[in-house]
Formats: structure tokens, C-alpha cells, sequence
């Protein structure tokens, strides 16, 4: 086991206080004013730690690391973790289903999966204090969000295999807040749960967030009259603009969360409400790398790359520099100064398009969209090829009182935007209002229709 699990502020109850107990006082809040000297030192003490536990328990680690020539002892400083070999998706898949496990099969609690849209899901376990760390660390985000013991939390993210909903979940009910189990669908019942049981704080996907949106209006509710106060979105790339305009739309303040399954779930890095700047990592659990995508160099606090993640406190699945994909940059923390923020993700590296040689994310589209009047934030992306050539067409929806003059100017302003803000050339359809297809979790909005032709 790693020693760093004997240490209080993994234990999962405040030192002292009872096993379980809410985390709504002092006790939370010290992890997250420790000083940076503290939190260093932490940081390499469960480091070291967790390499040796991956190296003596799982295989894979123990090939990967020899194969590397690095011994779990040569991590002298955490910059010597850039000594050691990445981890990446494909890693997990090939040991399908438990042979990333550095534990007994006695002491996994639960499993969670991802979907695996493309070949096996990846498999992730969690022993007991995993779950209480999580159930933590989500408190701690939420508290961070806005959130303290008493409110209601109305929990959309979908329950299952996906890590959102139970993460959402157990996080809340440690802050000790009463949860609203909603999970996703079945909208127009969202809608009539957030009337009845007045939460102060939705958990949802921010495109899910906006089909609610339009349930609410459809059922001639103005959104802006709910109890709801706050929004933690996350498990999904959203802009400023998006922020904007569900802020505006329901008359909340909406934050970001990030996570991910292979790495715990929701809560490994958080948006604080009262700064709305980026992400805090919350590096006591977490050490955060940004590498080059391409070269897998490291690359200094404040530029673009890759972020790389590697636990510190994980027993059952110790996880040692995963290639997340996602894009973004560390800066320095400020809501809470002892932890890094990492900015708003921009996209993934694998949903980049390139059109043309121009490297495109869908984010840089949804600014655009959001910001043209005319069209409502519902928008999707559809890659065909015309001979040798992508082409890809933005179909944006027309808000309902748009005239066909203003649809007409929305086309004309997207295309542009994307000419002068990208440097690409796309094609821009209005369509009609709710015809596009509507988010219920996670949104997928690239088609790519490229093989089809
Ligand atoms: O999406 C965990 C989660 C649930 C996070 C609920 C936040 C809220 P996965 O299904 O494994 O886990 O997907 C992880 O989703 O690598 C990112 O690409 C993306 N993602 C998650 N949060 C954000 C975010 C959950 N706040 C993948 N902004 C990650 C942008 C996000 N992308």
C-alpha cells in the first residue's frame, strides 16, 4: 500500500472526527490551505509512494518502468517523474478488464467503465478509501462551487457505468447536502423535479443543461425565476460564451469541473465561483504535467499542451502519467493559492479537425455561434468530402422569432467569424428551431460524414 494512505487528509474523515461525517467544516478546508512548501513535500512523499505501488503490484508498470530503465527509487524530486514512461488509453484497454489492478480482487469496492465508443471500454476500480477520497474531493469541488451543507443538489449527470452521476453523488451527500438522484433523460420530469424540490445546485453536462433550458420554456416556465443559484458543469469542452449565456438565460453562476474515469471521475480539478478562472487541480491527489502532444516534452507552467495526470493517493488502480488528450495550460492558483489552475479546456486532442492543413476545435466554433444574434447556442458540426477535399458545414438552429433576414445575417456572420477568427473557409446552414438533435448527457457534436460519400 502506498504510505501516503496513512496520512490524515486521505483518510476520508476529519482527523478526530467521525468516519463518514460531513465535510461541511475546518477539516475540508484544511487540505486546501496548505502552503506550498506543505504541499510539495506531500506531493513527492505520495509519490514516490504510489510509484513503488504500482511498480511491486501491477505487471504492466513494473515491464513499462524496467523497459524505461527507472526505478520508483530514482524519484528523488517530482521533476524526476518526467523520467517515467506515459500511460495511455490503448495501455488500459490492452488489460482489459481488471489487469491494471494493483489490489486483491477482495478489496475493489466498484466499478466504473467508459463507453469505448471505439473497441473495449477501459475498466476502472476503486477500493473503499479510493471512494472516500473521491466522495472528498467532489465535496471539496462543490464547497469550491459555492455549495455548503443544507442545499439541494439536482444531480443530471447519468448514473451507471459513467463516472458523473454516482461521483456527483457521494461527493454531495459528503458535503452534506440533500441529492436529488436525477440522473439523465426523461427532461420534461427534470423540469417538474426542479420546480418541486427548489435545489440551489444543478450537476449537469452544460449541453444537457441546455435542453433543459428550452423544457423549461416549453412548459412556459422562465428559467430564470428557478431556485437553482449554481451550475457545476463538466464531463464535456464548453466556452465563455456558453458560460454567458446560461448564466444569463437562468440567472445562476455557472462553474466548471473536470475529471475523468481512468483518473478517479468528476473532482480532480474545480472551478471556484467566486474567481470564475480556470480550475484549481487539487494536486494533493493529483500531479498535473502539460507535455507537448507531439513530442511529449514537458513543457513550463503557462504553456498550451497536453494535460498529463498521475495519482498520488489511488490504491486500486495507481495511474502514472496518463495521457489525457485534453488541451489546456497551468496557471498559477488564486481562489485557492496552494493549487495550480489548469484553464479551460479548449478540446481534445483527438477531436481536432483539420481542414485544409487549419487545425479547428469545436470550442472556437461554439464562441462564434454563441455569439451571433440570430441563432440559438444549438449547433453541429458535419465533416463531408468532396473529392479530395473535407468540407465542413456548421448547421446553426434559428432562435424561433429569427426572420429569414436574420438567418441570412447569422449565416453570413458565422462564415465570417470562422474565416477571420480561424483562417478556414466552412459552409454555414441555419436550420430551423429544434430540429437539431438535443444533448442528454454527453454531446457529441461532430458528425463526420466522410466516409459516406
Ligand atoms: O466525463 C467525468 C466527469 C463527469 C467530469 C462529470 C465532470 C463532470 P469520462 O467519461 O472518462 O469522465 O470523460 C473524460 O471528458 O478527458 C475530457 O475530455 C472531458 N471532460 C471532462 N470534464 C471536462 C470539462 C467524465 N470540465 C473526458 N471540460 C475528459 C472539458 C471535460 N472537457
Amino acid at each position: 500500500m502506498p504510505e501516503a494512505a496513512t496520512d490524515s487528509t486521505t483518510t476520508g474523515r476529519a482527523p478526530g472526527g467521525p468516519a463518514g461525517g460531513s465535510c461541511g467544516g475546518e477539516w475540508c478546508e484544511d487540505a486546501e490551505r496548505l502552503s506550498a512548501d506543505a504541499l510539495h513535500a506531500l506531493q513527492l512523499t505520495r509519490l514516490r509512494a504510489s510509484l513503488r505501488h504500482a511498480y511491486d503490484n501491477v505487471p504492466f508498470y513494473r515491464t513499462a518502468f524496467d523497459r524505461a530503465g527507472v526505478h520508483p527509487e530514482d524519484c528523488r524530486s517530482v521533476a524526476d517523474l518526467a523520467r517515467f514512461p506515459f500511460t495511455v488509453k490503448d495501455d488500459l484497454r490492452a488489460h482489459y478488464p481488471f489487469g491494471m489492478f494493483a489490489v486483491p480482487r477482495d478489496r475493489i469496492r466498484r466499478l466504473h467503465a467508459s463507453s469505448g465508443t471505439t473497441g473495449r471500454p477501459t475498466v476502472v476500480g476503486y477500493t473503499e478509501r479510493d471512494l472516500a477520497n473521491w466522495a472528498e474531493l467532489v465535496a471539496r469541488s462543490l464547497r469550491a462551487a459555492g455549495g455548503r451543507p443544507g442545499h439541494t443538489v439536482h444531480i443530471a449527470y447519468g448514473y451507471g457505468l459513467f463516472t458523473g452521476g454516482l461521483g456527483a453523488h457521494y461527493g454531495a451527500e459528503r458535503l452534506g447536502c440533500t441529492v436529488v438522484p436525477a440522473s439523465g433523460g426523461m427532461t420534461s420530469r427534470q423540469v417538474q423535479l426542479i420546480q418541486d424540490f427548489r435545489p440551489e445546485i444543478i450537476m449537469v453536462t452544460p449541453s444537457y443543461m441546455l435542453t433543459l433550458l428550452d423544457e423549461f420554456e416549453r412548459q412556459g416556465i422562465d428559467p430564470r425565476t428557478t431556485s437553482l443559484k449554481v451550475g457545476v458543469f463538466g464531463a464535456e469542452p464548453w466556452t465563455q460564451e456558453m458560460r454567458r449565456e446560461i448564466e444569463e438565460r437562468f440567472a445562476l453562476d455557472a462553474v466548471d469541473i473536470y475529471g475523468l474515469s481512468e483518473v478517479m471521475g468528476p473532482g480532480v480539478a474545480q472551478e471556484c465561483v467566486e474567481t470564475k478562472d480556470g480550475l484549481h487541480l487539487w494536486e494533493d491527489h493529483f500531479l498535473p504535467e502539460i507535455v507537448d502532444p507531439i513530442t511529449g516534452e514537458v513543457l513550463p507552467d503557462g504553456a498550451h499542451g497536453e494535460l498529463v495526470l498521475t495519482s498520488l493517493t489511488r490504491e486500486a488502480m495507481p495511474i502514472v502519467r496518463y495521457r489525457t488528450r485534453d488541451l489546456t495550460r497551468l496557471l498559477p492558483g488564486t481562489a485557492r493559492p496552494a493549487f495550480r489552475r489548469m484553464e479551460k479546456i479548449t478540446g481534445r486532442s483527438d477531436d481536432m479537425i483539420i481542414l485544409r492543413g487549419v487545425n479547428l476545435f469545436p470550442a472556437q466554433i461554439e464562441e462564434i455561434v454563441l455569439r451571433t444574434p440570430g441563432v440559438a447556442p444549438h449547433f453541429q458540426l458535419r465533416l463531408t468530402r468532396e473529392g479530395r477535399l473535407d468540407r465542413l458545414t456548421v448547421r446553426a438552429e434559428a432562435r424561433p422569432d429569427a426572420t429569414a433576414d436574420d438567418r441570412a445575417a447569422a449565416a453570413g456572420r458565422i462564415a465570417r467569424g470562422v474565416k477571420d477568427g480561424i483562417g478556414v473557409t466552412v459552409a454555414v446552414e441555419i436550420v430551423d428551431p429544434e430540429t437539431l438533435e438535443r444533448s442528454v448527457g454527453k454531446f457529441k457534436r461532430i458528425v463526420d460524414a466522410r466516409r459516406e460519400g
